[in-house]
């Protein structure tokens, strides 16, 4: 969407800070022992209380009100009994609506101890996010924040993945534009705009370039690599993007 009012601004922050606190709650509880579907009922709980939707659940039909991802699995993992254990690569990915408006945010994190190179992974899409931001202006091409992603990606060692992106948001989940790559597309002519509320989530991987959607037709995945996203739902102005998610 385009934010142009003083209630379009409001509720985006409002939903920002309601999934922006609950990511955190749950980053917090996952600890060695803790199953994904323990921590997916604690954020339905908070989102009840909020007065806030499940994006997931109220637009897929996800079974899930979050979307969890544990080491090969990349995005839309599905909350159940796998059980979290030290050293795991996680993802917890929220989005939800309130009053028609709707955010999407998400982050990787090691748990406890784990090997060196996750670390660095989850550090990388952090610095991929912040060089992405810095070409989120409107009035430049929106391509210039895929070039961002992957050259920071290479500059740690790292690769993009492909055929995961970010999106525009605000009052759908996933609404024009339909994709911010993580890599260059020279075709990509669109020009960013005043007022433009996008899902930035840079996917930084290991090795592989594509994920593959696992047989309970949710769950994506990598063979063999390990994949850390960081997303953010932002509002593009001329005096700087708007974080409604931080
Ligand atoms: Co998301
Ligand atoms: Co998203």
């Amino acid at each position: 969407m385009i934010a142009k009012t003083e209630e379009d601004f409001n509720g985006l922050k409002e939903i920002g800070k309601i999934i922006a606190s609950i990511r955190d709650e749950l980053a917090q509880r996952t600890t060695p022992g803790i199953t994904t579907k323990e921590l997916d009922d604690r954020a339905g709980e908070l989102l009840e209380k909020a007065g806030a939707v499940s994006a997931p659940k109220g637009e897929y039909d996800f079974p899930g009100y979050t979307c969890i991802s544990i080491n090969e699995e990349v995005a839309h993992g599905i909350p159940g009994h796998r059980v979290i254990r030290e050293g795991d690569l996680v993802n917890i990915d929220v989005s939800a609506s309130k009053n028609g408006y709707f955010a999407d945010t998400g982050i990787s994190f090691v748990v406890g101890e784990g090997e060196a190179v996750l670390t660095k992974l989850c550090n990388a899409a952090k610095m991929a996010f912040e060089a992405g931001l810095k070409k989120a202006k409107p009035g430049s091409k929106k391509s210039r924040i895929g070039k961002a992603v992957f050259e920071t990606a290479r500059q740690h060692g790292f690769t993009v993945i492909t055929n995961l992106t970010g999106h525009g948001v605000g009052r759908k989940i996933h609404e024009a534009p339909a994709h911010i790559c993580n890599y260059y597309d020279p075709w990509d002519n669109e020009i960013l705009k005043e007022g433009m509320v996008i899902a930035f989530e840079p996917f930084i991987s290991t090795l592989e370039e594509e994920v593959f959607q696992k047989e309970d037709g949710w769950t994506y995945a990598t063979e063999k690599s390990y994949v850390a996203q960081l997303e953010h739902t932002i509002i593009l102005t001329k005096n700087g993007p708007i974080i409604v998610t931080l």
